[in-house]
């Protein structure tokens, strides 16, 4: 489920709604659960396209990931703006403190995302290994689109067409020098053998993104996935963005909404506040974790001059749906390092003083 999804204002004021208290943790999927979780990638790109379509930021790529652009709401625009735009100012940050060695990014559930394509036509990813991980379906189409678009496996390195015509029963499917591909289901006991076959290296640096994927998979597992990458890494970042507060009316409204498409949010019951994901990063290993919901992270971590550029794109009005989405969406920055536990200013771009939960004040925050 992506914020795209959510209903307007008007339906979920209806006192007639009452979603489920609780998500139930299950391994085994029922009918369909695969596929309409799959299916969350689809939108996620048609939302890239919309938003990069109307000039919020550039991505030359993601046009090939989308079979039928549509004309996605401001609302929806500036959401995966502020999505997308949160990720490149972490990874800033990340190639600045290990600017002088070698590292990896490992992208869990990448879908159709096309951050290594990015990275590559700005030339950043010279001492870098770019790993992506989804279930194999959604890796399959990956390498399809990518075998069919000469400006996409140009990106890749050479040897890269050779082994792509090799051992198609293999996890395995891109093992290039700085770009890897490979087939995972997070809910598996061999979840991370995987990684060996891609050749990671645990002591590189290693910067983790899971956006809206940990969510759809039970809490137990997940936690596995946490716990692996503070435990195996010796100097490791850990993003992850998804959905809180499950249990207001706005909460329970979008819950029901993604329980009838069929791929319910299994892990947000628990960890439904800021301070419960903060401890399950915490349980798990990690140093240091900031986390900010995606009201604040819009407010006080995106650069003001791309929000500036970008807020004069299109009309606006829509500042209370606005505020009600992005304070049910967070950005989660778990971190375990020996020498650069504080370059990364997170949580402290929110001003100590800001009473952001004061939900009549919204409409000054947007003035630009
Ligand atoms: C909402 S999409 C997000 C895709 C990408 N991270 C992005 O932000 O554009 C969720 C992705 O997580 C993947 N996913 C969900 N559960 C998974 C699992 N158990 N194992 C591997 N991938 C999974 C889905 O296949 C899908 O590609």
């Amino acid at each position: 489920m992506d914020n795209n999804k959510i209903p307007p204002l008007s339906s979920f004021t209806s006192k007639k709604t009452i979603a489920p208290k609780r998500a139930v943790d299950h391994f085994s999927m029922k009918q369909g659960q695969k596929e309409s979780i799959i299916s969350t990638n689809d939108d996620a790109a048609s939302c890239k396209l919309s938003a990069v379509d109307k000039g919020y930021y550039i991505d030359d790529f993601v046009k090939h990931f989308v079979k039928v652009p549509i004309k996605r709401p401001p609302l929806i625009n500036r959401g995966f703006f502020s999505r997308v735009e949160a990720i490149e100012q972490f990874i800033k940050q990340f190639f600045t403190s290990y600017s002088q060695e070698r590292k990896q990014i490992v992208s869990l559930g990448c879908g159709f995302d096309t951050l290594y394509f990015r990275l590559k036509k700005r030339g950043d990813t010279q001492n870098l290994v770019f790993f992506e991980v989804d279930y194999e379906e959604v890796v399959k189409n990956k390498i399809k689109i990518i075998k069919a678009q000469k400006e996409l496996y140009q990106m890749i390195d050479q040897e890269w067409s050779q082994k792509l015509s090799g051992d198609y029963s293999s996890n395995v499917k891109i093992n290039s020098p700085y770009y890897r591909l490979g087939c995972i289901d997070l809910k598996s006991l061999e979840t991370f053998e995987i990684f060996d076959q891609l050749g990671i290296d645990y002591n590189l640096p290693t910067l983790f993104l899971s956006e809206c994927v940990l969510i759809y998979i039970p809490t137990e597992c997940g936690n596995n996935t946490i716990h692996w990458a503070s435990s195996k890494f010796t100097e490791s970042l850990f993003i992850t963005y998804e959905q809180i507060k499950p249990s207001d009316e706005f909460g329970q409204m979008m819950l029901k909404n993604i329980e009838i498409k069929g791929c319910p949010l299994l892990s947000i019951q628990s960890f439904p506040e800021i301070k419960d994901q903060k401890k399950r990063y915490l349980d798990k290993g990690w140093n240091r974790v900031d986390v900010l919901d995606m009201r604040d992270v819009y407010n006080y971590f995106i650069d003001k001059n791309r929000i500036k550029e970008t807020e004069r794109l299109e009309i606006f009005d829509e500042f209370e749906e606005w505020d009600l989405i992005q304070t049910h969406y967070c950005y989660v920055l778990a971190i375990k390092s020996s020498q650069h536990l504080n370059d990364f200013n997170f949580e402290n771009t929110k001003p100590l003083n800001s009473n952001n939960n004061n939900n009549n004040s919204i409409n000054n925050k947007f003035i630009s």
